[in-house]
C-alpha cells in the first residue's frame, strides 16, 4: 500500500459524463476493493479522497477549488495518487445497490464485476444519470429523476418502495447523506439494518487515520480507516444522517 508519498500518473483520456462530472483515466492500474478511495494530489492545489471508479480512473464532480483544478487538466498532465484506502464492500449473494448522484462512483465497478443484481439510480435530471447504459449491461436498472426527465419522476428511494429488501444479502449505498439516511430507515422498518453498506463522505486531510478529521460521533469510528463503508447497524445511532464537519472541525448540520 502507497500510504505516505503518492506516485504520479498521468492522464491518459477524459471523458463528460455530464456538464459537471468528468471520468479521468490515467496510465496505471490500481489493484483494489471496489468502494476504496485514493487521496489524489493536485499539484500546489491540494489532497482529496476520490473512489476509484475502474482499476485505472476517477469520477470527479467539480464542487469547489481542488476539483475545478482537475477539471482544468488535460491529457498528458501529471496528478499524484496515494492508497487505496479503507474497506470497500463486501458482498456475496444477492446484492441490491443505490447510487444517488456522483455516488454511483465507487458502486460501478462493484456492477461492472458482475457483484450487482438490481441497480437503483437516481440524479437530478437525465443527463446526471452517469454509467446508465454500463450499469445496464450487468445488473437490473430502475432509474428515477427528480424533475422525470427519465425513469422514475421522483426520488431514487420510492423505487425501494417497490422493491423487498428483505430479499437481497447486501443492500449497498452511496449518495447524498440524507437520501443515504432515507435508505438506512427504510432498512430499519424492514428489520435489516445490518444488510445495508453504506458508503460516507466526510472531511479527510490524511487519508490513512493519523489526524482525526474524519472521525465521526458517537464512538470516533475514523471514516478513512474504518470505512469508508460502514454496515447500517453500526451507523443507526451516530452523527449518521444528521450533521458533518468542516476542514476546521466545526459542526455543519446537512
Ligand atoms: C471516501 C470518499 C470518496 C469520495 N469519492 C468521490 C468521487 O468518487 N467523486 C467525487 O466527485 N467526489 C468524491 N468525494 C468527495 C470529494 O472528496 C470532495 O468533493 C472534494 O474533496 C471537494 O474538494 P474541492 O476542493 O473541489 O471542494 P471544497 O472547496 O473543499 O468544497 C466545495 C464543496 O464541497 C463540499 N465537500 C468538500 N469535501 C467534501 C467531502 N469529503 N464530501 C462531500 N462534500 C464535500 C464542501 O462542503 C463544499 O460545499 C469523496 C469523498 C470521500 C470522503
Ligand atoms: S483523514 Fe485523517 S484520520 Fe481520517
Amino acid at each position: 500500500m502507497r500510504e505516505q508519498m503518492p506516485i504520479g500518473v498521468t492522464i491518459t483520456r477524459i471523458t463528460e459524463e455530464s456538464p459537471s462530472i468528468r471520468t479521468f483515466t490515467f496510465d496505471q492500474e490500481i489493484p483494489f476493493n471496489p468502494g476504496q478511495f485514493v487521496m489524489v494530489w493536485v499539484p500546489g492545489v491540494d489532497e482529496i479522497p476520490m473512489a476509484l471508479s475502474a482499476t485505472d480512473a476517477i469520477t470527479v464532480q467539480k464542487v469547489g477549488d481542488a476539483t475545478a483544478a482537475l477539471f482544468s487538466l488535460g491529457v498528458g498532465d501529471q496528478i499524484g495518487i496515494r492508497g487505496p484506502f479503507g474497506n470497500g464492500f463486501a458482498v456475496t449473494g444477492r446484492t441490491l445497490a443505490v447510487g444517488g448522484g456522483i455516488g454511483v462512483s465507487p458502486l460501478h465497478p462493484l456492477a461492472t464485476a458482475g457483484l450487482v443484481d438490481v441497480f437503483l439510480l437516481g440524479a437530478r435530471s437525465a443527463e446526471d444519470l452517469i454509467f446508465a447504459d454500463r450499469l445496464a449491461e450487468t445488473t437490473t436498472l430502475f432509474t428515477a429523476t427528480d424533475d422525470g426527465s427519465a425513469g422514475h419522476h421522483g426520488f431514487v428511494t420510492d423505487l425501494l418502495g417497490r422493491i423487498d429488501p428483505i430479499d437481497f444479502d447486501h443492500i449497498c449505498v452511496c449518495g447524498p447523506e440524507v437520501m443515504m439516511r432515507a435508505v438506512l430507515g427504510i432498512l430499519e422498518r424492514h428489520g435489516c439494518t445490518d444488510r445495508g453498506q453504506f458508503s460516507l463522505h466526510r472531511y479527510m486531510k490524511c487519508g490513512i487515520g493519523i489526524c482525526g478529521s474524519c472521525c465521526t460521533d458517537p464512538g470516533g469510528l475514523r471514516v478513512c480507516r474504518d470505512g469508508p463503508v460502514f454496515t447500517g447497524d453500526r451507523l443507526i445511532a451516530s452523527e449518521f444522517g444528521h450533521y458533518t464537519r468542516d476542514a476546521s472541525g466545526q459542526r455543519k448540520n446537512l
